[in-house]
């Protein structure tokens, strides 16, 4: 993970959306004389992997924001109306349509700055039609977005509120009705649960995931986030594709994801936005051998963020990693955490054509420049993307 390879004066060669060769300039025009040649300043990558995202949501949430910096805690907060649940109201109330205008322009502004693939997760609907509503929308995002989407379901984001006095009924509703639905229907691949005190403890979690794979959905988990709680443990037991947040993992959690093949997908926007001093022990859990991936988390609550650059310069300040780190954890580590490592996520013969140019004279400084979008072109299965000239609306306020 600490060992990237650079070549000067490199490049790609390109067939059918793959990459055929990848050496020197001069030797493969030598060998390719036919071929057409795009010439790329700066610096190649490949096309960031945006393991972790909840990008179909309606409103910002402003006041959740302000409220936090005043010293109102996440409790107090959501009895006040906001939290998760707010997002769940609005996203209940919005169409398909307005979902999918929003998350067009969310996914074309991820793209921009790097991001090939990108995970989405519902958990905004918490009722069979919204969650359902939520997958139809990511699906019709992916069939025009040039970035590749991956589908999440997150019906167990939070105990739906029609449910909170009988959660019993929910975990029975997801497992028995939704899970079945959302595999029948193929709206996702994967399910995700927030595994937390307060939220969905080890055994609820245990017993949705346990469902998802009767299914053929591949589990992953929002596990030790803010207190923790054997999420850790209970993603590598499950052979989880990940185990996210992770903040507050024990020893033991260390343990069982480095024996693992889960891979620890850490998002420290999401602690630096929250105003948390805590972050994941990503030194810890790389010395102890697990494969750690970052991502963005981008949503209205927690990470407001759609750049995995931005995440990267995170990654080195506030987790402590290398740069050569923080380029396994958004290319390699990330395809691993959606199961797609043998596929994308490096520049190698056999490999999707994903690629991303930045405008910097040295790789380091993609993870240096904090805030700057130094992406100058991204390519999908070898073709270039049109990029947004101005900037895009992320989001909408509305009263709700
Ligand atoms: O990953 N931890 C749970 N879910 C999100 C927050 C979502 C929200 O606040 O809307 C997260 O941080
Ligand atoms: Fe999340």
């Amino acid at each position: 993970m600490g060992t990237v390879e650079v070549l000067r004066d490199g490049a790609v060669l390109v067939d059918g959306g793959r990459i055929k060769a990848v050496g020197s300039y001069a030797e493969l025009r030598d060998a390719h004389a036919g071929a057409v040649v795009e010439e790329v300043r700066g610096v190649l990558f490949p096309g960031l992997v945006d393991c972790h995202t909840h990008a179909v949501f309606g409103s910002p949430r402003l006041d959740d924001h302000e409220r936090r910096a005043l010293g109102e805690d996440y409790k107090t907060i959501a009895a006040r109306g906001g939290g998760i649940l707010q997002s769940v109201r609005e996203v209940r109330a919005r169409s398909e349509g307005e979902l999918l205008a929003l998350t067009r322009a969310r996914v074309q502004t991820l793209l921009a700055h790097g991001s090939t693939t990108i995970e989405v997760k519902s958990g905004y609907g918490l009722d069979p039609a919204t969650e359902l509503k939520q997958l139809r929308v990511i699906r019709a995002a992916a069939e025009t977005a040039r970035a590749a989407l991956v589908p999440t379901f997150l019906g167990a984001h939070e105990v739906s509120p029609e449910f909170r006095d009988r959660r019993v009924d929910y975990v029975r509703l997801l497992c028995d009705e939704m899970i079945p639905t959302v595999a029948r229907e193929r709206l996702a691949v994967a399910c995700d649960v927030f595994c937390e005190p307060g939220v969905f403890d080890v055994a609820e979690s245990r017993a949705i995931l346990a469902a998802a794979q009767r299914y053929g959905l591949a589990p992953k988990l929002h596990a030790d986030e803010l207190e923790g709680s054997g999420g850790a443990e209970l993603a590598a037991a499950l052979g989880a594709l990940s185990a996210d947040h992770l903040a507050a993992i024990s020893d033991a959690g260390i343990h069982a994801l480095a024996g693992s093949n889960t891979v620890a997908v850490l998002l420290p926007a999401t602690m630096v936005f929250l105003g948390r001093r805590r972050q994941a022990p990503a030194r810890r859990l790389v010395e102890a051998g697990a494969a750690v991936a970052l991502a963005t988390d981008f949503n209205p609550g927690s990470s407001p963020t759609v750049s995995l650059p931005l995440v990267m310069v995170l990654g080195v300040s506030q987790l402590g990693l290398s740069h050569a780190e923080v380029v396994s954890a958004v290319t390699v580590n990330a395809a691993a955490a959606l199961g797609l490592a043998g596929d994308r996520g490096q520049i190698a013969p056999g490999f999707r054509a994903d690629l991303m140019s930045c405008g910097v004279a040295d790789w380091r400084e993609v993870a240096y420049w904090m805030g700057e979008n130094l992406v100058t072109a991204v390519w999908t299965g070898g073709s270039a993307c049109p990029l947004p000239t101005a900037p895009v609306s992320l989001g909408l306020h509305v009263e709700t």
